[in-house]
């Protein structure tokens, strides 16, 4: 495994400190307690969402996304069993699955301000309270700042702008140009690294500890953003049950999300063995050049392993997973959910962006198209689970939705021919 990673072949590492749901819900009880305040938080903003964003009426400001069934050209890489895909390129307003972490760290951060300022009553006060001017005025005085490869800088930018508040960025080398000019177009000031994402973060850290009005949301290490995410997780059975699937380990269910700084993925996993329980398997997808979360688990040392440490670039077209480091909190949160961690080259990153957009007019990125090599991972890996059953798939598509035509037009010419 390690000649292979090191020479940045594909991999799939089988996690052997997995287990049962039964033996995690004592210790997990008080984070499933949060993930549903989490999801109750984002009820409380709904109806200002709704006022903030007319693309979110006709929801009443609920920001979810579907299930949608994928052709087995697509998908399924030569097997016949079902393959959907979790739309989350298209959530409304930040067009990311970011949207779900990203809103909900910066949801937290109001609330709190809002409740000690006296905005709000309490946490039941009505939220629409928070869109009047005097509330704006108020936010105003506060910063949000956040280190980005760009999608999680979007989705605060564009939220935080529009509930009034200043915004920095903080965005690595590999963040795209299309997101940064987005993020200017609606407000936020835009601060450009030329280091990797890590040192984007360690600068916007350091800044945000020296002012007090500065409310840095860390992507390496928040659990609002973690909760914002397990969200999904818990809609997930009622979301499954009018498409008639039953998850059970008789019949299990592979969920295979895209891997950064693992946030996204594992509260995504995390909250979907809670409400699925055993029969939900979770398979992270990382870029051959960043497989920051498969080095932090498989070694156990977590955020102190970097991919530099194996000889890895880190360069990849896979900007969203672009990451060195994992997050500590997250790989000690999902050691025991997650099975199995593997990777994917540039090169089948951009064949599965060819392939989505050829045959099912899905529009997605390339972190996003990571997850489409999941499920013939997974069954050239042979988990034990998996034997002698049928798995379904999620392959969760964590963004591409806002890709301007020009960027998209590039990376399908990366996958022209092959796709
Ligand atoms: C499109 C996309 N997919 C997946 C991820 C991974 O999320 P995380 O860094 O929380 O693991 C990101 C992160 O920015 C992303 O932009």
């Amino acid at each position: 495994m390690e000649a292979a990673l090191r020479a940045g072949k594909p991999v799939f590492w089988q996690n052997p400190h997995r287990r049962p749901v039964a033996e995690l819900r004592a210790d997990m009880s008080g984070l499933l307690a949060d993930i549903r305040e989490a999801a109750a938080r984002f009820s409380r903003f709904a109806p200002l969402l709704a006022d903030l964003f007319p693309e979110l009426r006709p929801t009443g400001g609920v920001i979810e996304s579907q299930l949608l069934p994928l052709p087995e050209s697509v998908g399924a890489g030569g097997g016949r069993e079902p393959v959907f895909l979790k739309a989350d390129h298209l959530l409304p307003v930040a067009g990311s699955v970011k949207a779900r972490g990203g809103f909900h760290a910066v949801l937290a951060v109001t609330e709190r301000l809002a409740m000690d300022a006296g905005l709000l009553a309490g946490p039941d006060a009505d939220h629409r309270l928070l869109g009047e001017a005097r509330s704006r005025a108020f936010f105003a005085g506060h910063t949000l700042s956040v280190g980005s490869t760009g999608n999680l800088g979007l989705s605060i930018g564009i939220l935080g702008r529009a509930l009034g508040f200043a915004v920095t960025v903080h965005m690595s080398h590999d963040a795209r140009a299309w997101k940064k000019e987005k993020l200017r177009e609606a407000g936020a000031t835009v601060v450009e690294h030329a280091e990797d994402y890590a040192a984007a973060c360690a600068t916007a850290r350091a800044l945000a500890a020296a002012d007090p009005a500065n409310h840095f949301i860390d992507d390496e290490n928040s659990r609002d953003l973690f909760l914002g995410y397990a969200v999904a997780g818990l809609r997930l059975p009622a979301q499954l049950r009018p498409l008639g699937i039953v998850v059970s380990p008789e019949r299990p269910l592979c969920l295979h999300l895209p891997c950064g700084v693992g946030g996204a993925p594992g509260g995504i996993a995390l909250g979907a063995r809670l409400a699925l329980g055993d029969g939900a398997l979770a398979v992270f997808v990382e870029p051959t050049e960043a497989p920051c979360l498969l080095l932090g688990l498989a070694t156990g040392r977590h955020e102190a392993v970097s991919i530099k440490d194996m000889g890895l670039s880190g360069r990849t077209i896979a900007d969203g997973l672009a990451v060195p480091r994992p997050s500590g909190l997250v790989c000690r949160l999902v050691a025991p959910m997650v099975d199995g961690v593997c990777t994917v080259t540039d090169a089948a990153m951009a064949d599965h962006v060819a392939a989505a957009w050829k045959r099912a007019a899905l529009r997605l990125e390339p972190s996003a198209a990571a997850g489409l090599a999941g499920p013939a991972m997974v069954r050239a890996a042979g988990l034990p689970r998996l034997a002698g059953r049928t798995p379904s798939h999620i392959v969760w598509g964590t963004g591409g939705g806002m890709l301007p035509d020009e960027a998209f037009e590039e990376i399908l010419a990366m996958g022209e021919g092959r796709g």
